[in-house]
């Protein structure tokens, strides 16, 4: 983060302390309405404009160490192999034969020299070129070539693997914008994968993902925990194209240090305001990640069913040397998912209240602003016409997006 963003948070965060009022000519938002996280055909044009079409992490290089290595990413709704293959370059293809549609591979993760499918035997390579099949002989003016794996995009950040369904989307980095500078900071390529979790939650992916945009609720959920730290009055906010964004909370003092860290290994060009507050960002659509100098968590939120959802927490560390990693790394990841729960905890409840007819739409206040810039962006990608009237965000919040 350069000397320029950093003065401009820092006098972000002493403006929102004293403010007594949103900012002059912040706009009232008109109230999100309640269809969006309910109405099946929103779902379905969310699934093929969204999900469908982003740049979604799905994985870690650490889970595909040598040539051959390979794991299964299921949480797109389809079936995606994630490998690395002989020069070393790690690509994406449907988990899908095309012959007959049969499974490349069963388990989650695994190493091979190729893969075969176990239907009716044909060989691709680890780049996914097809080579041999059973009684070729019986096939008439069968073309090898034109019969190889389907790809699916991916791209790197650093050590974290990418893909994106849409073959026809800009690349990663075009897509981070913003975001891909921040994260230089952090050297991802340096840092390890140290614990992943998944959690199963009963409701919309985006009554969760709500909830990680703000801190408008740290004094009522977070009381003993979180709230007892920082001062959510002074968080300030970026939102940036693209719809991604940056909230950075000060701690209630300035000198505090996570005691569940002390003594850890830190990332020394992590700059002052990611070390010495509390930022989170959201990589658009479904990553938030607080950063700490001495490691980062990844949120991930995937839709499951228009009820159902599911969240994966992944931890990264600074490289260990001989020493190995530290053992306040297991109390560190508990600790967070006790926090974790305590975000979780009304996720059902609110999904059966925004489905029944005693709720209308979402007011949201100044603090909440990077939810409605989720929901602008998510009707961006959509196309705003393809969105019923009804079920429409009014786009509000153009002048306060950074694009510098
Ligand atoms: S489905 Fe794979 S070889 Fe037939
Ligand atoms: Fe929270």
């Amino acid at each position: 983060m350069d000397a320029a963003a950093t003065e401009q948070i820092r006098a972000g965060m002493a403006y929102e302390s004293g403010r007594t009022a949103p900012p002059e000519g912040f706009p009232q938002f008109p109230d999100i309405p309640s269809g969006r996280y309910v109405d099946p055909d929103f779902q379905v044009l969310e699934q093929e404009n969204l999900w469908k079409r982003s740049w979604l992490y799905a994985g870690h290089e650490d889970q595909v160490p040598e040539p051959g290595s390979w794991f299964l990413q299921r949480n797109t709704g389809s079936p995606i192999l994630v490998v690395r293959d002989l020069e070393g370059t790690v690509r994406a293809f449907y988990n899908s034969c095309r012959h007959r549609g049969g499974p490349l591979v069963k388990e989650d993760a695994g190493q091979s020299r190729g893969f075969v499918c176990g239907y009716h035997g044909w060989s691709y390579t680890l780049a996914g070129e097809l080579t041999a099949i059973r009684d070729k002989r019986d096939f008439v003016d069968f073309d090898f070539s034109c019969r190889s794996l389907i790809s699916v995009r991916c791209e790197m950040l650093g050590g974290w693997i990418f893909i994106n369904e849409d073959p026809g989307a800009p690349p990663l980095m075009e897509s981070l914008g913003p975001v891909a500078g921040e994260m230089e900071q952090f050297q991802l390529g340096n840092l390890t994968l140290v614990n992943s979790r998944g959690y199963d939650v009963a409701c919309n992916v985006k009554v969760l993902l709500d909830a990680f945009l703000e801190v408008y609720h740290l004094k009522s959920i977070h009381q003993s925990t979180v709230d007892r730290f920082l001062d959510h009055r002074g968080t300030t906010i970026t939102l940036w194209p693209g719809g991604h964004s940056r909230m950075t909370t000060p701690n209630r003092r300035p000198d505090w240090i996570d005691p569940g860290t002390m003594g850890m290994p830190a990332i020394p060009t992590v700059t002052e305001i990611p070390r010495d507050n509390n930022v989170s960002y959201n990589i658009y659509p479904n990553i938030v990640m607080p950063p700490a100098a001495t490691g980062l968590p990844m949120l991930v939120f995937w839709p499951r069913t228009a009820r159902t959802m599911r969240i994966e927490c992944h931890w990264f560390s600074p490289k260990a040397g001989e020493e190995g990693l530290s053992p306040l790394w297991q109390t560190r990841i508990d600790n967070f998912e006790r926090i974790l729960f305590e975000d979780t905890q009304f996720a059902p409840q609110i999904q059966e209240s925004i489905e029944s007819p005693g709720f209308k739409g979402i007011p949201l206040n100044y603090q909440e602003r990077r939810i409605y810039h989720w929901h602008e962006e998510l009707d961006r990608r959509i196309g705003v016409n393809r969105v019923p009237t009804e079920l429409r965000v009014t786009p509000v919040l153009k002048d306060w997006v950074e694009t510098k």
